[in-house]
């Protein structure tokens, strides 16, 4: 099947009250492993590209290895996501390449760093919402900022500097007609989320819920919810690695989310972990290979399994064959019929 929508996949996972994992890619055998995890789990998926992730593929190789990923799986509904857009032409030049879906996280100005009043959020995300809705691309907006950073996005903030008002959340969402709204509640990109295992009270959950309550058909994104698990930590370190010791979010907490909203959960701290710690333990076992292929198909295995598991957990798992794809030209006429109330 042609790439979907994430409105599509976001409202069909809310009908069937489960989460659906985005996982970042940068390489071919990112790619892989997520389309590989989703076969072997039945799941719909969504797969994200940051900016930093474009640069680095060149995101037209990006772009044919997702046209691939469609061809080679076509019994998999996915998603192609541009992930934090940092401006509408970051937004717009996804839309062009023939992403099916895009983040305008006008939360940071557009050096994604400083954080941006509520007004130029406002006036950046409704552009690319217009411009989007017309090809019937979806897109996903951001009100509070994240904590941490990487690659150079993020304010590099504490988790709880800036957190989503939800009164604001519902102005937002009114003012700008997105489809997806991510929210701050004290979740931080990266490995170095927490420094002791986080409680419900050390997430703000009962924020996510007081939002859900305020804005209850509104798909809402966890971003940040890499459960950077202590086993992949430990592979790390055992083969040479130097992580320092840090919690997650706790995948019990996730499920908590998707009971109260969350449709979209953003990781790509956990890919990386896994990745890298089967490479260790390729180079540190065996110096003698240097066949690329000796260390990257294990590390896109580890990658695929720590998917896997996340599918199964979020509740995905099982869904794959419940869409009838919705071409974006007939998203394109259903966001014809919709106001945007300013
Ligand atoms: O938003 C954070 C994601 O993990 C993407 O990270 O900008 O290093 O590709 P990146
Ligand atoms: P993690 O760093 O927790 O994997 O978060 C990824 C993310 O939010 C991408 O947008
Ligand atoms: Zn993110």
């Amino acid at each position: 099947m042609p790439l979907v929508s994430l409105r599509q996949l976001l409202d069909e996972a809310a009908k069937g009250g489960y989460g659906v994992g985005a996982f970042n890619v940068n390489n071919m055998e990112q790619i892989q492993a997520i389309m590989e995890a989703a076969r072997k789990t039945g799941s719909p998926v969504i797969v994200q590209a940051s900016r930093g992730s474009r640069a680095y593929s060149n995101d037209r190789f990006l772009y044919h290895l997702m046209l691939a990923a469609t061809e080679v799986y076509p019994e998999i509904p996915t998603v192609l996501h541009q992930d934090h857009g940092n401006s509408p032409e970051t937004c717009k030049s996804a839309i062009e390449m023939g992403f099916t879906s895009v983040m305008m996280d006008g939360s940071l100005m557009a050096d994604g760093k400083t954080p941006s009043s509520f007004q130029y959020n406002v006036k950046v995300t409704r552009e690319v919402v217009e411009m989007a809705h017309a090809r019937g691309v979806t897109v996903e907006g951001e009100i509070g900022c994240l904590g941490g950073i990487e690659d150079g996005h993020g304010a590099g903030l504490d988790g709880l500097a800036h957190l989503t008002d939800p009164d604001e959340a519902v102005e937002f969402v009114h003012k700008t007609g997105v489809d997806a709204l991510a929210i701050a509640v004290g979740t931080s990109h990266g490995a170095y989320k927490f420094n002791r295992p986080p409680t419900g009270e050390t997430l703000k959950m009962a924020r996510l819920i007081e939002i859900h309550r305020k804005l209850p058909n509104v798909h809402l994104v966890m971003h940040g919810s890499s459960s950077v698990p202590k086993d992949l930590q430990d592979i790390i370190n055992r083969y040479g690695g130097k992580l320092k010791p840090t919690w997650g979010v706790p995948v019990e907490e996730i499920q908590l989310g998707i009971k109260n909203g969350v449709r979209k959960i953003n990781v790509d701290t956990d890919s990386r972990l896994a990745m890298t710690g089967a490479i260790r333990k390729v180079f540190a076992e065996h110096p003698e290979e240097f066949d690329p292929r000796s260390y990257l198909k294990p590390a896109r295995e580890a990658m695929q399994q720590v998917i896997a598991q996340r599918m199964a957990e979020f509740g995905q798992a099982g869904h794959a064959g419940d869409y009838q794809p919705i071409p974006l030209a007939e998203m394109a006429k259903r966001y014809a019929h919709e106001t945007i109330t300013v």
